[in-house]
């Protein structure tokens, strides 16, 4: 019998095509620099210290997280330039942020006069001046600030502050993934720089400096041609895409760099398969935002026709062709509906390169909720 590379891979397992990696790193580098934006990679989607590394190398820039516990494993493998693109609230995590603020250049989130209270209250900065970005909600509707007026506020109030300063405005239109067309993505990536500009220009018209505009999200890099005024692009799901971009046409099936190699393990009729990854690999994501975008937990490679219909945690559940043929005991490539998700499920990713095992990367931050 023919040897395969995924024999030596027990399933199911997450494994990374490192040339489709390295080749979506590449052409992201190459069109912020086109539009002489900076490009801060948000390290949500991956989690792993080596690929943060690789990212900021071709960026010149930092990179951008969710959680203190992801800037803790980041800081600990060499980065310095973290934005933690979220609203730290509560005295635990402001004493953990004081800690990252001593090693290395931390920026974070603000939209409320009670956080920057907190802030001012509980953080012990030796000295130096926390960054801050006051974030706007440009139509997500999460967090953010969604009035001049209040911007105005929370400004006044940092400026109160001696221990931080106000460095810039940071939004993201997550909204995106539900656009229901081509149509509405340009006009929600549109929108969300243009907003955000505003209040720059508003600002800077009084004589207050705004360093940084950062916005972004993967779907918007298709239209970074007509964005103007931003200082900082931060998508994340760029470095492997999945069944979602490709749902929404921002990514091919060829360019989606991260799957799960799953075994079948039964065909009990005909037109039922059943697989050995469930939800806790494969997550129950089928688009974002409320917007289902496919009825299958995920692209099988080698059966494009299959739908992944129902999983429960250990079992998926294909509807299949009568007529195709499946071996029990082969193994199967999935491009996952959402990769941010599916990393944070697996302790490591293997890494492939010309059809062999390059290397096993540990997922460092995954879990970091915290
Ligand atoms: C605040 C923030 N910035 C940037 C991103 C990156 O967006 P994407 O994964 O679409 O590239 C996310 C994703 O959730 C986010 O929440």
């Amino acid at each position: 019998m023919k040897q395969s590379i995924y024999d030596q891979i027990d399933t199911p397992s997450l494994l990374i095509d490192h040339a489709k990696m390295e080749n979506n790193l590449l052409q992201m580098a190459e069109l912020c620099k086109s539009r002489n934006i900076k490009l801060r990679p948000h390290i949500k989607t991956h989690k792993i210290p080596q690929i943060a590394l690789r990212q900021i190398k071709l960026s010149n820039n930092g990179i951008a997280v969710s959680k203190l516990g992801e800037a803790e494993v980041m800081l600990r493998s060499g980065i310095r330039d973290i934005v933690i693109a979220n609203e730290i609230i509560g005295q635990q995590k402001i004493l953990r942020l004081s800690k990252l603020m001593q090693q290395g250049e931390i920026t974070i989130c603000v939209d409320s006069v009670t956080g920057i209270r907190q802030l001012d209250e509980y953080l012990y900065t030796g000295g130096k001046r926390l960054k801050v970005l006051i974030e706007v909600d440009t139509g997500m509707n999460r967090c953010g600030v969604s009035k001049i007026d209040q911007a105005s506020n929370l400004i006044q109030e940092i400026d109160n502050s001696s221990k931080l300063t106000f460095s810039g405005f940071l939004s993201h239109s997550g909204n995106i993934y539900a656009a229901s067309s081509q149509h509405f993505l340009e006009r929600i990536a549109v929108d969300e720089a243009t907003q955000i500009a505003a209040y720059a220009n508003h600002f800077k018209s009084q004589g207050i400096p705004v360093n940084t505009l950062s916005i972004g999200s993967t779907p918007s890099k298709i239209h970074l041609d007509k964005i103007e005024g931003i200082t900082e692009f931060r998508p994340g799901n760029y470095i492997f895409y999945d069944y979602i971009q490709v749902c929404l046409k921002v990514a091919s099936i060829e360019e989606c760099a991260l799957t799960v190699l799953a075994t079948i393990i039964s065909r009990p009729a005909k037109d039922r398969v059943v697989i050995d990854a469930g939800s806790k690999c494969l997550g129950l994501d089928r688009g974002a935002h409320s917007n289902q975008l496919t009825n299958s937990f995920g692209y099988i490679k080698e059966y494009p026709h299959a739908v992944i219909e129902r999983l429960s945690e250990e079992h998926g559940i294909l509807k299949v062709d009568k007529n195709e043929v499946f071996e029990i005991g082969s193994k199967i490539n999935i491009i996952p509906n959402h990769s941010c998700a599916v990393t944070n499920m697996f302790d490591e990713a293997y890494i492939i390169e010309n059809a062999k095992v390059k290397d096993i990367w540990r997922i460092e931050a995954r879990g970091k909720v915290t």
